[in-house]
């Protein structure tokens, strides 16, 4: 168990350097398997807890994983030959649904555990269930895991259901080595559903389309290894940026590509903060008290809801109403009850959380509860009088690494504790 013993109320000021994104190394590492020969080479791997997991549940598979720097991942996937992901780790997290679809691709079995992630709502699986099918794989459910085979998948024409993130990607990881074509319609437009098709393709596989709502994929006989770097991570770049606006300080996220959170953008400067940016660098400085701001959560390229919890911290300090609207999770708000220890007054009704900005946060000890919502606390804590104490900070290990150094060095006082 660890903790962030956080004395707020100082104005972040500096540059802080972005990671890889964590959901996009999660669908290429997954993706990596499909490489019968050759060895695929990642850089700008974010060591967060889920991608060392993901790489522990490749090992299992028989693939051979290494890290050949603090970010650059080394994959042999020629001898996987396992179709079995080790329930300890596939049920800790939501990417290893991936791992079905590219165990069908590579083997034509796959037997995996139901996956786990954060409790942000019930996350059924029925999509990517349906999306096998369509590809000619039977699919069980039995004893809490996924079991599903196909001789080989052959191509289909599919319609995604709310244009869901990990469907998209399971189909186009278990398409690239179908016979014949898919085609996705109403595909999810993420920037890392891009990302992924990029490195598809540099992999010797057939992906059009990719970014746009309606995606072709072409099936091919085999993939080989290749070099490819993970895209920035803008849920991170989002939430240093906010660290800048909840203290009122002025902060520079670097390594990142701007247009890949236009929207968040767009609602900081709406709530008064001052954006600058280059074409690989954003600053944000706030001035004064935000200003409350209405914001819908929605698939790319709207709102993106891993920022909904992170955003209505800030707009705890605003001046006025703020309405956040939770419309891709149905249960995302269990950080609020925390964030009202610290003198917020969120009210959650339906999938809206109210938010009347107090002019104060005051520090308690808090409790994360998961990956998003655990981070929120901590901006909270930096702008909160007196000291706070995040607990449950494995949850955002899951998706930050080096939070504490981070913020460090744009002047916070924080420091964590990990029990012994
Ligand atoms: N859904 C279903 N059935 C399915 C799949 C999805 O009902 O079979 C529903 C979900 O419950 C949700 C909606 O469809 O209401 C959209 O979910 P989506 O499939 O897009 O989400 P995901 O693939 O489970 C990924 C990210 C999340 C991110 C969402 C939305 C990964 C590993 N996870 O989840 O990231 O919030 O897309 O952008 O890529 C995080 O990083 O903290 C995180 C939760």
């Amino acid at each position: 168990m660890a903790k962030l013993l956080i004395e707020g109320g100082v104005p972040l000021v500096g540059r802080v350097p972005i990671g890889g994104s964590k959901n996009s190394a999660l669908a290429v590492i997954t993706a990596a398997t499909l490489a019968s020969s050759g060895t695929v080479i990642l850089d700008n791997v974010a060591p967060v807890s889920d991608v060392r997991d993901m790489c522990a549940i490749l090992t299992a598979l028989g693939a051979d994983v290494r890290w050949a720097g603090p970010t650059t991942l080394e994959i042999f996937a020629g001898g996987v030959n396992h179709p079995v992901a080790p329930y300890h780790l596939a049920r800790k997290l939501r990417g290893s649904t991936y791992i079905v679809g590219a165990l069908l691709a590579r083997l034509g079995e796959a037997d995996v555990a139901f996956p786990g992630g954060c409790q942000i709502g019930s996350r059924p699986i029925d999509f990517h269930i349906r999306g096998f099918q369509a590809l000619g794989a039977d699919v069980a459910l039995e004893r809490g895991s996924i079991r599903a085979r196909a001789r080989r998948l052959r191509g289909a024409r599919f319609y995604v259901e709310r244009a869901s993130v990990g469907t998209t990607v399971n189909m186009m990881i278990a398409g690239s080595l179908a016979e014949g074509t898919t085609i996705l319609e109403n595909a999810a437009m993420e920037p890392e559903i891009v990302d992924l098709a990029n490195f598809l393709n540099a992999m010797g596989a057939r992906v059009r389309g990719a970014g746009t709502n309606l995606v072709r994929i072409d099936g091919v006989d085999r993939l080989s290894g290749v070099r490819h770097e993970i895209i920035p991570d803008r849920i991170e770049a989002g939430t240093y940026l906010m660290a800048g606006a909840i203290t009122r300080g002025s902060v520079e996220v670097t390594r990142v590509i701007p247009e890949h959170f236009r929207t968040v953008l767009l609602k900081l400067e709406q709530a008064g903060a001052v954006i600058e940016e280059t074409d690989d660098a954003v600053r944000l400085t706030m001035p004064g008290r935000p200003r409350a701001v209405d914001i819908e959560t929605l698939p790319h390229p709207g709102f993106p809801t891993d920022l909904h919890p992170p955003v209505v911290a800030v707009l705890s300090l605003a001046d006025g109403v703020s309405v956040v609207q939770e419309t891709v999770f149905d249960n995302r708000f269990a950080y609020t009850h925390e964030l009202a220890r610290m003198g917020a007054n969120v009210k959650v009704d339906r999938d809206a959380a109210i938010v009347r900005g107090v002019e104060q946060l005051t520090g308690a000890p808090v409790e994360a509860q998961d990956l998003r919502g655990g981070v929120a606390l901590v901006l909270a804590g930096l702008a909160a009088a007196g000291e706070t104490e995040v607990n449950g900070l494995e949850h955002v290990d899951r998706g930050y690494v080096g939070l504490a150094e981070k913020l460090q060095a744009l002047g916070a006082r924080v420091r964590r504790v990990d029990a012994a």
